[in-house]
């Protein structure tokens, strides 16, 4: 059993004594590994850590605002809003792993420029244990990231040996709020994952204000807890509809409730139906391009979590 308080206390002395007096930078998305690694690091070495915040212009609604409360005041806390470097690059990409692809690159190229600008030595990763059992089945403490302009950044990871409800315990007793701690994983490429076939910065509204509405009334109706994931997709589907008196050729969108306890398998749960009712009327009432929404029913296996 993990003791939250101890654990803090021996992660403090360890990543002092692994880092000194050298700069250091994280990614901080607001996740809650992330967000507890930065808090974690921030303690130990003060304002030689950089938190770097990048706004990809793929965010949940209110997402960008909601990070920079909780952390500007706690971290040397730095906002990078990249979203038009990035959607510039994904405008009219359609292909799943060519949008991942463009997000990891220019999210590297937004990241190195802010690691030079504070000449970092030390990179803070907030791998957590499930990440490395998947992917490498052995215990490796120790490696370097190297930067495509030759940096070379020393890779710390200090929950790396920590599962994630163990992640959020810690995070609790750092006092980081429930919207971080509890925050569903969100996919890093974000919404791109989420609107199927072409970007567009219209497309990506579409599924934002969607998937606004989903979070609300799930949250509303105290089912966040018990879901792992509860997102709104965006699909390239157009469906005939009647608005007012109006003929209407709008968007398909379909609600994605999930129950898991690892993604790696997961399960549609039965949901009360005046919630899925509820949020269905609301997205075609309230985000005029939808005509139709629909609820996926369908498991991992054999279905993916993300439709992209
Ligand atoms: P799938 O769709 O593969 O998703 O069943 C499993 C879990 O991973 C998340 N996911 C991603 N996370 N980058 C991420 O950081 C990605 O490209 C990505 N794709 C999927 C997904 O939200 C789910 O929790």
């Amino acid at each position: 059993m993990l003791n939250p308080k101890e654990f803090i206390e021996d992660a403090i002395i360890k990543i002092k004594e692994e880092i000194g007096d050298e700069k250091t930078i994280i990614a901080l998305s607001g996740g809650v590994d992330s967000s507890v690694c930065s808090v974690l690091t921030q303690e130990a070495i003060g304002d030689n850590l950089t938190a770097i915040f990048v706004n990809h212009g793929l965010l949940r609604e209110g997402e960008a605002e909601q990070v920079c409360s909780v952390f500007e005041e706690r971290l040397n806390f730095k906002y990078v809003d990249a979203s038009d470097e990035f959607l510039s690059e994904l405008e009219g990409v359609d292909d799943p792993e060519e949008k991942r692809k463009i997000i990891g690159r220019v999210f590297i190229e937004v990241f190195e420029r802010e690691a030079q600008a504070v000449d970092a030595k030390y990179l803070v990763q907030g791998t957590i244990a499930p990440d490395w059992i998947e992917t490498e089945g052995e215990i490796k403490t120790h490696h370097n990231m190297a930067l495509p302009s030759g940096m070379v950044l020393k890779v710390v990871e200090p929950v790396r040996d920590l599962y994630k409800d163990e992640v959020r315990e810690v995070g609790t007793e750092l006092g980081l709020p429930d919207s971080i701690v509890q925050r569903q994983p969100f996919p890093g490429p974000g919404l791109g994952v989420r609107v199927v076939g072409a970007l567009t910065r219209d497309n990506l509204a579409v599924c934002r204000a969607a998937d606004a509405i989903v979070r609300e009334e799930v949250e509303k109706a105290g089912l966040d807890k018990e879901l792992w994931q509860y997102f709104a997709v965006l699909t390239d589907t157009k469906v005939t509809g009647v608005k007012g008196d109006e003929r209407d050729f709008g968007y398909l969108i379909v609600i994605r409730l999930i129950s898991s306890i690892d993604a790696m398998t997961a399960t549609v749960p039965e949901m009360p139906w005046d919630v899925i009712r509820t949020i269905s009327r609301r997205i075609t009432s309230e985000v005029s391009e939808v005509t139709h929404v629909a609820l996926s029913i369908s498991d991992k296996p054999p279905s993916t979590i993300e439709f992209c």
